[in-house]
């Protein structure tokens, strides 16, 4: 079984790699598809530490897929960029080995520029706007919010979708619109709301609040169908509260990188460059996206794993 070790770059021969993102390295199979690997890396504030953490590249690859299943089941035509998580043929033995667990094989899309993002619950930069202005992403909020209070309705915030090393910029609908074009927003907008409620449903009855999470689209030239592309619900892409410590009016115990961002905070090492985490603080973040894993996929990683 492979994705035991910490594994922070894969450098495959067999294919050309396309793109390096903060946590994946993208390997182009044919020009309609690609592998999409997940490594352990992890950032946080956009900043990537300069060691992984365990088992996250299949952590994150293990519950993408699990929710494109899920959310494929709740949501009649949607359509995501999953093809399969067998290796491609043309990876060696021992590349195929590397790859197991935490790549899949992905259709190749136009990536829409923006980050969807869609917010349940007022937190993070949107509650910092909120105390200020009364608004979110520039958007007039209800009155009275408290931190962490849910929002009447889930809102769709987008944000640029920054170049690697820059910070994402929160922006308006109307802003996002005249990014992917007035003939995809309202699309976006509503697939993004559709699948954020259909998750966060699905992760309530198992424990998890999703309180707020990011997803991107891409466009299938072809057919003009938007996808689903990228990680999906993922405690990378999302803030998961767990559900019996909720309470409103403070910040929330967490099941995703939270932990790491404090003890950046703590340690005045926010925004640094080539931090190294301690091995608690790593061996923590894994046992809490273990945690997520298990609740949302209903078996260990390690069952999941034995699976494949
Ligand atoms: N089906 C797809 N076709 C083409 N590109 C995709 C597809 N799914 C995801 N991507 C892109 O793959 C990259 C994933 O890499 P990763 O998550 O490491 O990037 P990131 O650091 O979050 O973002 P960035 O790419 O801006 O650095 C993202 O740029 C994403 O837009
Ligand atoms: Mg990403």
């Amino acid at each position: 079984m492979s994705s035991s070790p910490v594994v922070t770059s894969v450098e495959l021969t067999s294919l050309p790699k396309l793109a390096s993102g903060k946590v994946r390295d993208l390997y182009e199979i044919d020009n309609k598809t690609l592998l999409f690997v997940t490594t352990d890396r992890i950032s946080a504030y956009d900043v990537i530490m300069s060691n992984g953490v365990p088992f996250k590249g299949a952590i994150l690859t293990l519950l993408s897929v699990h929710w494109f299943g899920v959310l494929s089941d709740r949501i009649p035509g949607l359509k995501t960029h999953f093809l399969t998580l067998t290796p491609p043929a043309a990876l060696s033995p021992a590349e195929k080995d590397l790859v197991r667990a935490r790549s899949i094989q992905v259709r190749k899309l136009k990536v829409f520029p923006v980050e969807a993002i869609v917010r349940g619950y007022i937190t993070g930069s949107a509650w910092k706007e909120y105390q200020k202005s009364g608004t979110v992403h520039g958007l007039p909020q209800a009155p009275g919010l408290q931190e962490c209070s849910p929002f009447p309705e889930p809102i769709y915030t987008p944000s640029t979708k920054a170049e690697l090393g820059q910070h994402d910029e929160n922006i308006s609908p109307a802003k996002a619109a005249e990014i992917v074009g007035e003939r995809y927003a309202a699309r976006i907008e509503d697939l993004a709301l559709q699948v954020y409620k259909a998750g966060a449903a699905y992760a309530r009855d198992r424990g998890i609040i999703i309180a707020d999470t990011k997803f991107e689209f891409g466009l299938d030239e072809e057919t003009d169908d938007i996808v689903l592309i990228d990680e999906v619900l993922t405690p990378d892409s999302s803030r998961f509260w767990p559900a019996d410590q909720y309470e409103i009016g403070r910040d929330q115990a967490s099941f995703d990188k939270q932990y790491l961002r404090n003890w950046l905070t703590k340690e005045g090492l926010k925004y640094k460059e080539n931090v190294e985490m301690p091995a608690d603080i790593a061996w923590a973040t894994s046992a809490r996206y273990k945690e997520a894993f298990k609740l949302l996929a209903g078996k260990t990683l390690e069952e999941a794993l034995s699976q494949l």
